[in-house]
């Protein structure tokens, strides 16, 4: 039997889990996206040319891997549709590479159009969404009323789609938001999509999985968002709609606890955060600025510029735990080269006290973070591809780290080509 290895991401999302998945799919058979839908943008860099995934799991361009879009996730048919198109034009065959769980929920165009009215409902409040539909969607789940991919295989799929899309309008009518939209418009998009959708191999996801295990293949699920913005453990309610966490491998591939290897967590060597809701370390000066300018902070999905700050070791700690993390990869370490310091935050300024973890009431109180300096390294890491070329400075960075969440870093991206990246023993 074989163990199902995680890799998912430990901050606010955009760690760069695309990259290390592509990277690590060399030594995998199947990847198995576990939840979340196309509000995950997730950047591949191979031979000149950059592509992004939304919906589709980051094996895709390794030929020799199986791709499982799990049940946990949420489809929109129209951007799967894109993504597959692109993938077209790149010729690569995904059909015989690729395959969806017949649980998985599908984002209607309504969806979407609950999501604005949502968020322009709450004005100064809002999450920030993505407005990919990925509330409503997961909400029509838990509230039972959701249609998933294995539907279409029935009879009175449509008949169930138009009662769902009727209630939703209702509901976008109340929200009184004044949303103008063209549903006539959003359905041809949505059901030349759900054709294309059809053409992908369906699978009954349990069975499948455990079969792929009992055959020893080696399986590695991919996870979107970040642990920060799981819909238990993060900072709600400026989260998103899934268990973003090691637990959600369970509950989006239907594979048991005990059925899963190790667990790899993905962290920045700073920190970043799209969207509303707290980050104790977010800096408003040009270490923030440089960060974002040499960083490419923009996110993959919206283009919306992503916030910057310190690594904060009191949340990184929080998500190794959450997680159980069995070993680290840090990004962007390229990044700071030739900052003239660096800090870590290592705990929080809370009521008068210093504190270790997430107060429940953190996005009410501001927190001051109380942080560590470490030297800085002036190299640029972008060419090296081995441990021992890496800077003392970084080294003595990666080991605080280590120190701080008692994990190990076994992985080093020094820039977001798939061959830029260095592997620690
Ligand atoms: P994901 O959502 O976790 O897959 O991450 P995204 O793709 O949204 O964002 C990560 C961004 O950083 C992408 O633009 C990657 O190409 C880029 N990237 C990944 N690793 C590195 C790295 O080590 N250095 C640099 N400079 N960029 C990186
Ligand atoms: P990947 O997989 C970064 C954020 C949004 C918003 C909040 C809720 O690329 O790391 P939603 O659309 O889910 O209702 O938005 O979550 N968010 C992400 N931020 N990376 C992501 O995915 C994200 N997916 C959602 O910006 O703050
Ligand atoms: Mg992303």
């Amino acid at each position: 039997m074989s163990k199902i290895n995680l890799i998912l991401g430990l901050q606010w999302g955009d760690e760069g889990k695309g990259k290390i998945v592509d990277v690590l799919t060399e030594q995998h058979d199947t990847i198995a996206r576990f939840q979340g839908g196309p509000n995950a943008g997730h950047t591949l860099v191979f031979n000149g040319q950059k592509h992004v995934l939304h919906t589709i799991p980051s094996g895709i361009f390794r030929t020799h891997a199986m791709n499982i879009i799990g049940g946990g996730v949420v489809i929109d048919p129209v951007i799967l549709n894109a993504e597959l198109e692109n993938l077209n034009i790149q010729e690569i065959d995904y059909k015989n590479s690729l395959k969806i769980a017949r649980s998985a929920h599908l984002i209607l165009p309504t969806h979407r159009l609950l999501d604005a009215a949502s968020e322009a409902s709450k004005g100064k409040a809002k999450i920030g969404s993505t407005l990919k539909g990925i509330g409503p969607t997961y909400m029509d789940k838990t509230g039972r009323n959701g249609l998933r991919v294995g539907d279409l295989e029935l009879p009175d799929w449509k008949e169930k789609y138009r009662k769902l899309t009727q209630k939703h309008l209702k509901m976008i009518t109340n929200y009184q938001v004044g949303l103008d939209f063209d549903l006539e418009q959003m359905e041809t998009e949505f059901f030349k999509g759900l054709k294309a959708l059809k053409e992908i191999p369906f699978i009954d996801q349990v069975q499948y999985m455990q079969e792929s295990i009992s055959e020893g293949k080696k399986i590695l699920a991919e996870g979107a968002q970040g642990s920060l913005l799981d819909i238990n453990f993060g900072t709600y309610p400026f989260v998103t709609s899934s268990t973003t966490t090691a637990a959600g491998a369970c509950i989006g591939l239907g594979i048991a606890p005990n059925q899963i290897g190790e667990v790899i967590g993905i962290f920045k060597a700073y920190t970043t955060r799209v969207g509303s809701g707290p980050f104790p370390t977010e800096l408003f000066d040009e270490y923030g600025k440089k960060m974002a300018e040499i960083g490419h902070e923009f996110g993959a999905t919206t283009g919306r510029p992503r916030r910057c700050g310190w690594l904060d070791l009191v949340a990184l700690k929080y998500a190794v735990q959450l997680n159980g993390v069995t070993q680290l990869a840090m990004m962007k370490s390229d990044v700071l080269s030739g900052f003239d310091q660096i800090k870590v935050c290592t705990s929080y300024q809370y009521r008068g006290e210093s504190i270790g973890h997430f107060p429940f009431d953190i996005n009410e109180i501001h927190l001051k973070a109380n942080y560590s300096e470490c030297k800085a390294w002036q190299e640029d890491l972008t060419q090296m591809t081995n441990a021992d070329e890496l800077p003392k400075e970084l080294i003595k960075y990666i080991e605080f780290i280590e120190n701080y969440v008692g994990v190990p870093v076994k992985i080093v991206s020094v820039g977001p080509d798939r061959a830029q990246t260095i592997l620690l023993n």
